[in-house]
């Protein structure tokens, strides 16, 4: 399993606890920034974990901020990525079982290190559930696909 990493400034500290935890399950991963704990802004980081995710390089990417929102919202806008903001392992293991999220967003400023890394370790650790959620997953695509043949016909 191959995992790429961003947060922002807000969630830089617990990328390295987030590192730590996958290093002792020998889990591999690259961390895309940011490393400081200077102000940055959250797209530049989701945009770039969405699109190493989305490209298949990347099984699963894991994003930090300080509520785990602006990276959902950033990192759902590159097709092919359906991130979750998980606060709870109950929602991060139905945002696998049942929407087959490829990237969990984790909220810094409302989580512990104990909780977030909890939430990482079911994340990783459940499969898609398939049958009836695949054929959601395939109207989320067939919705994706549309908005790209739009902007081809309008330009
Ligand atoms: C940064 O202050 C904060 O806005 C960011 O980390 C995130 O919570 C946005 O969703």
């Amino acid at each position: 399993m191959r995992l790429a990493l961003g947060a922002d400034h807000a969630g830089v500290a617990l990328k390295t606890r987030v590192k730590q935890f996958l290093d002792t399950r020998q889990l591999q991963y690259k961390d895309f920034g940011s490393t400081a704990a200077e102000s940055v802004d959250y797209p530049d980081y989701a945009v770039q974990v969405a699109r190493a995710v989305a490209s298949g390089a990347f099984d699963y990417g894991i994003l930090i901020c300080g509520t785990g929102i602006g990276m959902a919202i950033a990192a759902n806008k590159v097709c092919g990525i359906r991130a979750a903001p998980a606060g709870d392992p109950d929602t991060a293991r139905l945002s696998r079982e049942h929407n087959d999220a490829n990237v969990l967003t984790l909220g810094a400023r409302s989580l512990s290190e104990e909780q977030a890394l909890h939430i990482v370790d079911v994340f990783l650790a459940t499969p898609f559930g398939k049958g009836r959620h695949q054929r959601r997953i395939d109207k989320i695509n067939a919705i994706e696909t549309s908005i790209i043949n739009d902007v081809e016909r309008t330009t």
